[in-house]
């Protein structure tokens, strides 16, 4: 009997990813899998820092796990952006963990492990990835038979003050596009419909050479990759997250002339009030980033806009938040993730004086959480009676006869189950708008 590894995943689409190659070495190396921390003999948590909230869920289910292997407890390791930041201090605080693996010991778990199967008490890897280190995943070994993730850049450079990614993730770090380009075929004629390229800021991309981009338009590397993978005819591409700094309209150029780039942009704002971007550090003002938005939103077709903001930042001041709360009136985002600020240790921002009280927070949070609601549902309502292509990609969560998947605009959209099965792509006519979601009736499939 081969030795069972559970892996449990928090956090970004970076760490879905590093635990899909992670599962692949493991694998390789002759590691069996099992479907639950109650009967595999290692349990490794893939860990998200980016919140307190995040961070702390992994020392949860590390109790959670050791109640309920009482006296036959598993090989318990941690991995991910935890224990990166954490290191070795883990150990102490958690006598239970054996194993502590960085944001970029991946492809070296399965012999990390090895090390704790033998006997060592505390293995632990921080360092950066190996020279050779293989990133593509092929098409049989990933989460989803539908939505594939790549990632085309990891790391982050911009520091914003509150910001625990850049400590970490390391340094930007792009792939190189021949091998992108690559691993989208493959996925291509695997039957794949749809992909994102993923990364911390995706319009960062540099990579070290140009190879697999000759010939590509773009004023920029990330919009010539794009134009690149555009041409692998991929049916459905979207990508995310983008930089606002580093956005440039010939995005929306590649956008328009380009079908299969889906009409979805993420561009995450974080503040309407110059002064506490200033603080934030992100590099741009709320002015320079409603032009990139009006830039957006001359495209040929309707782009869907979408955005993270944090309330509640140091010193965020009543007339501040009155900024946030104008920009996204004017802006209309399609979807708007919020929240509060948590300080994160050893950041910038935690060096600040906290003047914001959480009930302060929690009452910026709704209010604004309120005006983005509002705007919303009339973009849902707009929807209704037009036609959206949507990817079946699961059944819905809302209701056993309904499936769901996602539209090129990157709305959730359920419909009746019996029209339609995994995989395919529905024309739905959107017949209702609901809170988070679409609802329609499937036309056709192909
Ligand atoms: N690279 C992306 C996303 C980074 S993390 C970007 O730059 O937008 C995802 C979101 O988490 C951020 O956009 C931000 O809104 C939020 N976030 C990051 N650090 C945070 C903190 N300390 N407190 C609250 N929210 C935070
Ligand atoms: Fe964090 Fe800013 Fe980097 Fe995004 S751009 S990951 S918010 S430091
Ligand atoms: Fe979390 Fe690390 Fe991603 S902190 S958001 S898992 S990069």
């Amino acid at each position: 009997m081969s030795t069972t590894v559970y892996l449990e995943t928090f956090g970004c689409q970076m760490n879905v990813a590093d635990s899909e190659r992670a599962g692949i070495r493991l694998r390789e190396a002759g590691f069996g899998f099992s479907p639950s921390a109650e009967t595999a003999d290692v349990v490794i948590f893939n860990t998200c820092s980016v919140r307190e909230r995040a961070a702390h869920k992994v020392f949860t289910r590390i109790g959670e796990v050791r109640r309920l292997r009482l006296g036959r407890e598993p090989v318990i390791g941690v991995m991910g952006c935890v224990a990166q930041l954490e290191g070795s201090s883990l150990f102490d605080n958690n006598p239970s963990v054996s194993l502590i693996a960085g944001t970029r010991a991946t492809d070296r778990l399965p012999e990390l492990i090895g090390r704790v199967l033998e006997g060592e008490q505390r293995v632990i890897d921080l360092d950066e990835r190996g020279a050779d280190e293989k990133w593509e995943v092929p098409a049989t070994a990933r989460t989803s038979k539908y939505v594939a993730f790549v990632p085309i850049i990891e790391g982050c450079n911009k520091f914003c003050t509150y910001c625990i990614v850049p400590y970490s993730r390391g340094r930007e770090k792009s792939r190189a596009a021949n091998e992108i380009i690559a691993e989208i075929r493959e996925l291509r004629d695997y039957g794949y419909r749809e992909i994102h390229l993923i990364g911390q800021n995706v319009n960062s991309y540099r990579p070290v050479t140009e190879s697999g981009l000759a010939g590509f338009r773009g004023a920029t590397p990330f919009c010539r990759l794009l134009r690149a993978v555009a041409a692998t005819g991929m049916e459905r591409i979207k990508f995310a997250t983008s930089f606002p700094r580093d956005f440039h309209s010939d995005i929306v150029a590649a956008i328009d002339e380009n079908q299969n780039l889906c009409e979805w942009i993420h561009l995450p704002v974080q503040s309407g009030s110059d002064r506490v971007l200033r603080a934030m550090r992100r590099g741009h003002t709320a002015s320079d980033y409603l032009a990139r938005i009006e830039a957006i939103k001359k495209a040929q077709r309707r782009m869907a806009i979408t955005s993270d903001i944090i309330v509640g930042f140091p010193g965020e001041t009543e007339a501040d938040f009155r900024d946030t709360v104008k920009l996204v009136e004017q802006v209309r985002y399609d979807a708007l993730y919020i929240f509060k600020y948590s300080e994160r240790p050893h950041t910038p921002a935690a060096k600040l004086v906290d003047d914001v009280s959480q009930s302060e927070k929690t009452a910026r949070f709704l209010e604004l959480d309120a005006v983005h609601r509002r705007l919303q549902r009339k973009i849902h309502s707009g929807c209704v009676g037009r036609e959206m292509k949507v990817l079946v990609e699961r059944p819905s969560s809302k209701s056993d006869d309904d499936m769901a998947g996602h539209s090129t605009c990157h709305k959730v959209v359920n419909f009746p189950g019996s029209t339609a099965t995994l995989g395919q792509v529905a024309t739905v006519q959107v017949t209702e708008a609901k809170v988070n979601s679409l609802y329609g009736q499937v036309l056709s499939v192909s």
